[in-house]
């Protein structure tokens, strides 16, 4: 669990102690599930599945972890309320000294973990015979800021950025170039999506050419150099695309990051001997396949004419990532679609003793993302939206509402601007609901100034901004100063801000960014409310400095929690 000053963990550690000591360490919950609480500020359930274990009453047992808990610095009441929940309030001092430290702290008041996990983590990881679509920039979205949070937190990452650039879908469109350049014509990769569409029409209309393609295949699985050099430069074409998308995203993943498939293929006869050896995997008219419990299609790991399919290189990276990059956690961000195939390689791997707790892997799964029409996004052409075009049309409707709202930004600041609101709105739709769900791909929603969307929250960070810059102080020379919580809004701006820790925690533990996005709007949220209800710069000294360190408090956060999305956050907008 994320260290940190936050009262709510301060108050969920002291609750279990209770527990340890009320009822024996083998009940100390390490969560004693603290959430926040319409009726209180925080609500722990700790009680009622600990009654069950004991066979005592729910109220009793929560009446006896009051009692053994040591809260007074921190909790200034508590209530049993329903059928066992433990209401508390905080001490307003508590939550005061809360906020000081997170204006003052460059983590907001969040630790490291006690347990770093090494996470290996695969994402983005398009198909390079034509150029990534909306699928691979969920991945890319998703898979990032998840890196984010996760190094932020203390943890290990290693990205693998798994390209598909091996196997039968580069039959048609190497064997297609080869002709095209025998026939003495100059065939341009300018337009992978298109050569590769050209390729696959001639395969399905011309079966001649077919077999060549098929035949293609063999000769690059055999290392014909002549079509190794050829597939190198479509390799290379794709990759330098690749390269300019996740500049202009502004992602982590770099160059070393990426670990193709035929990076894996020194390693697939070893990885099929291996898993025969072990008995995971047995033979089946012809074939190598691994048979599992709930699945009624095996997964192929020799087909019976020799070959190796997409099953193999996955079993060998998922032995790689444990066995040579020693992870403990396995991330693989990858759409929803391909969840019986990740879960078949999943639990192959722990059928071969491969992955055995505490280590273990996750399929990190999302939806589509859909048109104005509800149908899979396609571009007014009609064939997969180009990514830089949509990237180019949301840079292009942020710099109008720049210009609205902010005339006064100069050339570069207004350009800068422009890219950090356009590239945050994309990102943040992506991110903000549960990525599981499909989600529509609506530029006007995605750049509004209000509303559950990244430029909203980027507003809400400027203009805190500016309220520094018209007080004159910094916000860092202010930051240490006491918090008095008087006004219901300060104090609910305070146990906003002092969640921020649990928001973080969540998106790691459940690999879930739309928490954190929730958080960070609900946080805004309380921010406007208090600057409605409490004046700032007209206050009296005191109150004016208290309220500036909540200012500061909520600016520091918000920067940090859009920081963690891959989001920048302007100073001004
Ligand atoms: N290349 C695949 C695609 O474009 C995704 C690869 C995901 N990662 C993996 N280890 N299978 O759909």
């Amino acid at each position: 669990m994320a260290r940190s000053p936050s009262p709510f963990v301060v108050v969920g550690a002291r609750l279990s102690a209770a527990i340890a000591a009320a009822f024996g360490a083998e009940f100390a919950e390490e969560d004693p599930v603290l959430r926040p609480s319409q009726h209180a500020d925080a609500q722990a359930n700790a009680a009622m599945a600990l009654a069950k274990r004991l066979g005592q009453s729910p109220r009793d047992v929560a009446a006896a972890i009051i009692a053994a808990a040591q809260l007074d610095d921190v909790v200034e009441r508590t209530e049993i309320a329903g059928p066992g929940f433990i209401n508390i309030w905080l001490r307003p001092a508590a939550l005061g000294d809360a906020v000081t430290t997170i204006a003052s702290d460059v983590r907001a008041g969040i630790g490291h973990v006690d347990h770093p996990d090494r996470v290996v983590i695969d994402y983005s990881s398009p198909t390079i015979n034509k150029e990534m679509h909306v699928g691979h920039l969920r991945s890319t979205i998703i898979g990032d800021a998840l890196v984010r949070v996760l190094e932020f937190l203390g943890h290990t990452v290693i990205r693998q950025n798994h390209y598909g650039d091996w196997g039968t879908n580069y039959g048609s469109p190497l064997e297609r170039f080869i002709e095209l350049r025998d026939a003495g014509e100059e065939p341009s990769l300018d337009d992978l999506n298109a050569f590769y569409k050209d390729a696959q029409d001639q395969f399905t209309s011309d079966p001649a050419f077919a077999d060549r393609a098929r035949a293609r295949t063999v000769a690059l699985q055999s290392g014909d150099p002549e079509t190794l050099a050829v597939w190198r430069k479509f390799v290379d074409t794709a990759h330098a695309h690749n390269v300019l998308i996740y500049k202009r995203l502004g992602v982590l993943l770099v160059d070393d990051d990426v670990k193709p498939e035929s990076w894996y293929n020194a390693e697939l006869a070893d990885t099929a001997d291996e898993l025969e050896r072990l008995g995971v995997a047995v033979m089946n008219e012809g074939a190598l396949c691994i048979f599992l419990e709930g699945y009624e299609a095996p997964l192929i790991i020799r087909k019976s004419d020799g070959g190796w399919g997409y099953g193999t290189t996955d079993m060998a990276a998922i032995r790689h990532r444990i066995r040579d990059l020693r992870g403990t956690r396995l991330l693989y961000v990858v759409d929803s679609r391909q969840s019986q195939h990740l879960n078949q390689v999943i639990l192959a791997a722990q059928k071969a003793g491969w992955i055995a707790p505490p280590a273990r892997a996750e399929h990190v799964n999302f939806g589509l993302v859909l048109g104005k029409d509800g149908k899979p996004l396609k571009s007014r052409a009609g064939d997969n939206p180009k990514l830089g075009d949509l990237l180019d049309d949301a840079v292009a409707r942020a710099a109008a509402i720049v210009d609205e709202k902010d005339p006064d930004l100069d050339g570069d600041a207004r350009a800068r601007v422009a890219r950090a609101v356009g590239i945050g709105a994309v990102k943040y739709t992506d991110l903000q609901s549960e990525r599981i769900k499909d989600y529509t791909f609506d530029l006007e929603r995605m750049v509004a100034f209000d509303g559950n969307t990244g430029p909203y929250l980027q507003y809400a960070h400027a203009r805190i901004k500016s309220i520094f810059r018209r007080a004159g102080v910094n916000d860092t020379e202010i930051a240490g100063a006491p918090v008095a919580l008087v006004e219901p809004q300060e104090r609910a701006l305070a146990i906003a801000l002092v969640g921020f820790a649990d928001a973080v925690e969540a998106v790691s533990d459940l690999c879930a960014p739309h928490k954190l996005c929730t958080y960070l709007f609900d946080l805004a949220q309380a921010f406007t409310a208090f600057y409605e209800a409490c004046p700032v710069l007209k206050a009296d000294d005191a109150t004016r400095d208290s309220r500036l360190v909540l200012c500061a408090a909520t600016a520091t956060t918000l920067r940090i929690g859009l920081g963690l999305l891959g989001i920048e956050a302007p100073e001004q907008l």
